[in-house]
């Protein structure tokens, strides 16, 4: 049995790319693996609050020396990190906004992202504590920005989902882009037909 988190980021309900994108994947899992717990966490839609000053003190205060207000400003980031720490798979939906990602997902990983708890310093460097789960990144783009093309330069949004998922430890991520948006289906179309490809292999996998 497996445990994928969903986590969607478009402020857009109902005719969002990379939602539809991200249902797809999770269908098309649950007809090969019908036996697989969803978990949603919508971060475009339920927004999350910025990181603080007190979240932040929160943060480098050792659990056994905070505040009851202390652990009472993590419970939210604590329930999220729970929830990728107990994720086999997360499937991330992310539009791309002003070339990157959308506020609610940075969010998201700064509420992630914390010394002692999902990463450590290390004489080696930053090490990420939460290696061991494969993620899939659905994108959705106005324009196009692949790997050759004139503007793949300003793609600030594969580099920086990759860098802070490696960041905290996970190194298994597959990205899924749906290109052109502003000019057409056809790179939605592309990016269902290559889900359903991936979705064969990665299913045979995980059973
Ligand atoms: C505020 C805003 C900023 C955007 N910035 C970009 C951008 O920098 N580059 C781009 O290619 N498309 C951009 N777009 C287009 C979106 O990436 C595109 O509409 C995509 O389908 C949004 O994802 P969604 O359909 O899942 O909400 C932007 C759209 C909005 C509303």
């Amino acid at each position: 049995m497996s445990n994928i988190l969903v986590v969607n980021s478009s402020p857009n309900p109902d005719t969002s790319v990379s939602r539809a994108l991200a249902t797809q994947f999770v269908e098309g899992w649950l007809d090969d693996l019908p036996d697989t717990t969803i978990t949603y966490r919508d971060v475009g839609l339920d927004v999350l609050p910025h990181v603080d000053q007190d979240m932040v003190a929160a943060y480098f205060t050792p659990p056994e020396n905070r505040t009851q207000e202390q652990d009472q400003a993590l419970e939210l980031s604590d329930a999220m990190v729970a929830e990728v720490e107990t994720a086999d798979v997360i499937v991330i939906g992310s539009p791309m906004y002003n070339f990157g990602i959308t506020s609610g997902l940075k969010a998201w990983f700064d509420h992630l992202a914390r010394v002692g708890r999902t990463f450590d310093y290390t004489e080696n460097g930053p090490v990420g504590a939460l290696g061991g789960r494969r993620v899939f990144v659905v994108t959705a783009r106005g324009g196009s920005y692949q790997v050759g093309s004139p503007a793949a330069a300003m793609d600030m949004q594969e580099p920086y989902l990759r860098t802070v998922l490696g960041f905290l430890g996970i190194e298994d991520v597959t990205f899924i882009h749906a290109e052109g948006m502003s000019g057409g289906t056809a790179g939605k179309d592309a990016a269902e037909a290559e889900i359903q490809k991936l979705l064969e292999s990665v299913t045979a996998v995980a059973a």
